[in-house]
């Protein structure tokens, strides 16, 4: 089958096109035909070997699965003995991340619990490139941030691949979703859903009035003091990305800043879940979110995809897809 597959970490133009074999069908696998998948910042870390710390799951000396990839939609071939929940034919979509990578390939074999059925509304890119954004904005909202209706809720990077699916996902949850982003990107956030945008390069939203019930951050590096001077009194920051330094301050910071007062400062990391899945396919087919899609690459040009997400730029989602 053709594949998109890396020798050892390094550059992404080390990642080429080739022949390798098909992923023998487990007991608890569901083997895939891949139709597409999509980037993700995770794509770029494994192909790259960083941080190092990464490569305790990825591989020490070189990479354990020389085919990336995560999210995926597709069509079940077959499924293992033990697979109840889908059969041939079926159409799936998820995230391999967790379980070795690989969906940057024309098929993948995966525990079920790594997939749900694709929502019956969207085409096979818009579901691969929700999988594991739509979650992070889900889990970062919902479970970390504890959302409610009415709340004031902003999101620090609402043009980006989590950022287009996190104002979506809070207004269906009933918030006030005000979206951070550039000047280019500012009728696109305020196309899906935003109340409110602000231009980051005009205005620093941590120097306005205005108090956030809950902050969700996916870029940029805006210290977590700041992030809590823009909190309401009982509110919630949830750091879920961004520049390194802004990821290290929720992670190491939050806990102790969190330790004076009412406001909690949050780090999210986002946990595979069927369940989230199906929550996700049901917002999709409310009408509740879409897949804004920024580009879509054929397999053979991956690197060119990750090279063009990794600019930082992207407005929404890069897709990869596989020749029908
Ligand atoms: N917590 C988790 O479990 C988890 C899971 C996956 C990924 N992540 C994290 O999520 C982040 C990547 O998210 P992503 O894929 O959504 O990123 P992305 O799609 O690459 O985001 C790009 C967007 O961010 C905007 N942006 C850049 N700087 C900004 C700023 N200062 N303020 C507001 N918007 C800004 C850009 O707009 P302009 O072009 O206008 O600048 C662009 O539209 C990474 O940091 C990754 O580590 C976290």
């Amino acid at each position: 089958m053709k594949a998109v597959v890396f020798e050892s970490y390094g550059a992404l133009d080390g990642l080429k096109l080739a022949e390798i074999g098909k992923p023998a069908l487990t007991d608890d696998g569901v083997l895939v035909r891949v139709r597409a998948s999509a980037v993700n910042f995770g794509n770029v870390a494994h192909v790259r070997g960083e941080p190092l710390v990464g490569r305790l799951w990825s591989g020490l000396r070189g990479p354990n699965n020389p085919v990336p990839g995560g999210d995926f939609a597709g069509v079940v071939e077959a499924v293992g003995a033990n697979v109840t929940q889908f059969e041939a034919g079926a159409e799936v979509f998820g995230d391999v991340s967790d379980h070795g990578f690989g969906a940057f390939a024309k098929y993948l074999c995966a525990p079920a619990s790594t997939m749900a059925r694709k929502p019956a509304n969207v085409t096979f890119g818009e579901a691969a490139a929700s999988a594991q954004s739509g979650l992070v904005a889900l889990q970062g909202l919902r479970d970390k941030g504890g959302i409610q209706p009415g709340q004031k809720v902003l999101v620090v990077g609402a043009s980006g691949g989590n950022g287009t699916f996190a104002v979506q996902i809070a207004k269906a949850f009933g918030a006030e979703v005000t979206g951070v982003c550039g000047t280019g990107n500012v009728d696109l956030v305020r196309s899906i859903g935003a109340d409110h945008v602000i231009d980051y390069t005009k205005e620093d939203f941590t120097q306005g009035e205005q108090r956030y019930d809950l902050i969700f951050a996916t870029a940029g590096n805006t210290p977590i003091l700041a992030y809590r001077r823009a909190l309401s009194s009982h509110g919630t920051y949830v750091s879920a990305g961004g520049e390194m330094a802004q990821v290290f301050q929720g992670l190491l910071l939050g806990p102790l800043v969190s330790a004076f007062g009412s406001k909690r400062m949050t780090s999210l990391y986002a946990q595979q879940s069927r369940q989230d899945l199906v929550t996700l396919r049901e917002m999709f087919e409310a009408g509740q979110v879409t897949t804004v899609i920024d580009r879509s690459y054929p397999l053979a040009e991956a690197a060119e995809a990750l090279r063009y997400y990794d600019e930082g730029h992207a407005r929404g989602k890069i897709v990869i897809t596989m020749e029908a």
